[in-house]
């Protein structure tokens, strides 16, 4: 076998490889992944001269690599992939759902400027981020003429991935990458450099920050919370039991009321009271009821079914929870 050919790998073997990933990542790789897994591991095989599957299993599995060649392994093992304005649907409905909030906050507290922070979860080399910044200095200018009165926002883009969050930062980006972006939006938010790339002008990089972290393991990670949570293409890469964690501590992290917009189908079957689904067969997304409380651990397992309730009482409340999805939407 030559240098650059990758070997078979048993079915019994891959299975080992999928726990032992989930294990230390969360991440559940499914057996459409396979060669995606082999081409990987070979190519650190061959950086690192491992000869076999099985020796870099032991070695993985009793610790012997540095923690930053581990670190190296699990980014070269998690899909990266992402682009600027991906969802345009969701997207707009974030856009309409700031707005709603900024202009009820202006007639309700006319002297206080309004603020919205959003949660960019999974955000990867921060396209995601910046297309909700740019949202958001859209829809600031087009409040602007309100009677002087202030609105701000701030992006926060989160991800486990250091060299995904070092791209995000520096917000340089080859002008292929823009192809899904209007040209007016390019010249007003977009730097040429003199290499031919493109670098997110600083006015909206000031808005928004990356910081690291592990979405597995969010309860400890800060106590902020948010307006607006956007969390796509993220929990596919999940098995049911940690995507319903991840629900959990995003549901968490939303204030009342706020707005958590996830991916198409990325859910399952899941269903809770904490959250109220919003009326829009285009978009996955959910306002946070307002009724939710953060000391009720145990009520969130028991609520994942809608539980023993009478069916006027459900249907009642459903109509009731879906006017108000609408009102705040529309
Ligand atoms: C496919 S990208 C999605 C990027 C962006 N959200 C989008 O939809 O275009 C998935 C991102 O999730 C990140 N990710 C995977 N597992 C994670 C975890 N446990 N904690 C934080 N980020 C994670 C990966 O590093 C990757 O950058």
């Amino acid at each position: 076998m030559s240098a650059f050919e990758i070997a078979e790998m048993e079915t019994s073997e891959f299975v080992q490889w999928q726990s032992f990933l989930e294990l230390k990542t969360g991440m559940w790789l499914p057996e459409a992944r396979k060669s995606f897994l082999l081409a990987s591991l070979n190519r650190h095989m061959r950086e690192m001269g491992i000869e076999n599957y099985q020796n870099f299993y032991s070695m993985l599995n009793t610790g012997r690599v540095s923690s930053l060649d581990w670190s190296k392994i699990v980014d070269s093992l998690t899909v990266h992939e992402t682009c600027f304005y991906r969802d345009e649907t969701s997207l707009k409905l974030v856009s309409n759902y700031c707005r709603n909030k900024v202009q009820k906050g202006f007639r309700h507290e006319s002297e206080n400027a309004q603020q919205i922070h959003l949660w960019s979860v999974g955000c990867s080399t921060g396209e995601e981020s910046y297309s909700l910044a740019i949202e958001m200095d859209k829809l600031s200018f087009s409040l602007s003429g309100s009677h002087g009165q202030k609105f701000y926002y701030g992006v926060t883009g989160i991800d486990v991935s250091y060299p995904s969050l070092a791209i995000a930062r520096e917000g340089i980006y080859d002008n292929k990458k823009l192809e899904t972006i209007s040209q007016t939006t390019k010249n007003h938010y977009f730097e040429p450099l003199d290499n031919g790339f493109l670098q997110v002008k600083e006015f909206v990089r000031d808005r928004t920050c990356f910081i690291q972290g592990n979405i597995l393991e969010l309860e400890n990670k800060n106590e902020s919370s948010y307006d607006v949570i956007y969390c796509q293409n993220v929990m596919i890469y999940f098995r049911q039991e940690k995507k319903e964690a991840i629900l959990k501590s995003l549901i968490k992290k939303l204030k009342p009321r706020g707005l958590l917009v996830l991916g198409h189908g990325e859910l399952g079957n899941f269903e809770t009271h904490d959250l109220i689904k919003v009326d829009n067969k285009n978009c996955l997304a959910f306002i946070k009821n307002e009724n939710y409380k953060t000391d009720t651990k145990e009520k969130f397992s028991k609520q994942i079914k809608f539980s023993s309730e009478s069916k006027y009482n459900k249907q009642n409340k459903y109509n009731k929870q879906k006017n108000l999805s609408r009102m705040e939407l529309s």
